[in-house]
């Protein structure tokens, strides 16, 4: 195995690391929550400076007619780049949430009453509470049916199972949040479509990760978060992708922002023809404006070396963990294949929560917890090291060869 110090000196994305922001009193601190929140684009500063000192203080109302009507798209139509989008194709709107909820009620409103709806364990329980909700909206008869790939050795079989003439909608987290188990997106709407049914995909944890092509794999319909692996910052709006040809589905939430001509002040004002047509109120200037240099870092980065290096980093900590801590109850739940999988790896221990904390207060080390007993350590390639690799497998060593499970065992924090 190469040394990571040979390894980092020939990485094509190392000077990437340098465009984020690296806080000078924690110069040690090793950030493995990128696929929770993604640390900050040095850029951000400059940008917020201008919107915020310039363009609201000096323009104020002018602001209007001077690129923040268009914000939602044309930060969308960066986005979309990355997804192999066309066009016109992704907004930006709300959280992943509501944009969720807006998309789902409108597939299932546009497909007969009494069908259902098809999901897995592994969804972002969120989601499947609003996929829930969306049911609710959409029809007195639709049902949610929640394929449990939890205990399935063979999720993709137990899935296509579940997927037949009555179906309306298949929603899936493209990667799953907690075990990182990737979905292939072609296999799943081809399977959908064979049934009539639509699919609405989560890319939360995989745009920005992994390589998507929306147009080369047959995907309908999407939402995703951008402060993951776009690093747009805490509560950053989230994205609608839909389809340009998808045009019988209609905004369960419409509002002014979504149709032809908000400022006619007219509620007859006919939908907009695009992907705005799904937008609702007022876009979020400020924080849309800070989404653009994550994804333009990205775009110039290319997502095909972003997801070699998230493939070469995760392998190597699976690697390490596999040699050095299986013998201290540590076990990689994520799967082992990396076309099966995102850019973060869930490990097993018994006591997960108080090693993550330990980790996090002891040995400047942020991964994540998530509950009953599982770390996260979320790869980010655009600023992650192969030395920060070696270096957190030697701290967890360090946590349990020192007592930190001991002193951390009774400690719940409020955000895991
Ligand atoms: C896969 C996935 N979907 C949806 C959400 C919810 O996003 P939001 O709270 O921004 O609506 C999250 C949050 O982490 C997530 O991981």
């Amino acid at each position: 195995m190469k040394s990571a110090t040979e390894l980092d000196a020939a990485d094509p994305l190392a000077p990437f690391r340098d465009l984020f922001v690296h806080s000078s009193a924690e110069s040690d601190l090793i950030y493995l929550d990128g696929n929770s929140l993604g640390r900050q684009p040095a850029a951000v500063s400059e940008i917020l400076q201008r919107v915020v000192h310039q363009e609201w203080a000096e323009r104020l109302i002018r602001g209007w007619n001077e690129g923040w009507l268009d914000i939602s798209r044309s930060v969308g139509d960066l986005i979309g780049q990355l997804l192999g989008a066309q066009p016109g194709e992704v907004i930006l709107a709300e959280n992943t949430s509501a944009c969720l909820y807006k998309v789902a009620t409108a597939a299932l409103r546009a497909r007969p009453e009494g069908k259902k709806l098809v999901t897995d364990s592994e969804n972002f329980p969120s989601d499947i509470q609003i996929l829930e909700s969306a049911c609710v909206s959409a029809g007195a008869n639709c049902r949610v049916e929640v394929v449990d790939t939890t205990i399935s050795p063979d999720p993709m079989t137990s899935l296509l199972s579940a997927i037949d003439d009555s179906t309306a909608l298949v929603s899936l987290s493209h990667v799953s949040y907690k075990l990182g188990w990737r979905w292939n997106l072609e296999e799943v709407n081809k399977a959908a479509e064979r049934c009539d049914a639509l699919v609405l995909w989560d890319f939360s944890h995989s745009v920005g990760a992994v390589p998507i092509n929306v147009a080369a794999t047959g995907v309908n319909l999407a939402v995703g978060c951008t402060y993951k692996y776009l690093n747009g910052g805490p509560g950053a709006p989230a994205f609608i992708y839909v389809r340009s040809d998808q045009t019988q589905l209609a905004n369960p939430v419409a509002g002014w922002f979504g149709s032809t001509a908000p400022f006619s002040f007219d509620p007859s004002s006919p939908p907009a023809p695009g992907v705005e047509r799904f937008l609702t109120g007022t876009p979020h200037v400020v924080s849309a404006a800070l989404i653009e240099p994550g994804v333009a870092m990205l775009l110039e980065a290319g997502m095909d070396r972003v997801y070699e290096k998230s493939v070469a980093l995760s392998e190597r900590f699976i690697h390490l963990c596999d040699e050095r801590l299986a013998d201290a109850g540590f076990e990689v739940r994520s799967p082992r294949n990396p076309d099966q999988r995102g850019s973060h790896v869930a490990l097993f221990h018994p006591y997960a929560q108080a090693v993550g904390l330990a980790l996090i207060h002891e040995q400047s080390v942020i991964p994540d917890f998530r509950p009953p007993d599982l770390l996260r350590f979320g790869f980010a390639p655009m600023y992650t090291s192969f030395t920060d690799i070696d270096n957190t497998v030697d701290h967890i060593i360090e946590v349990v060869e020192n007592g930190g499970v001991d002193r951390w065992r009774d400690e719940t924090p409020l955000v895991p």
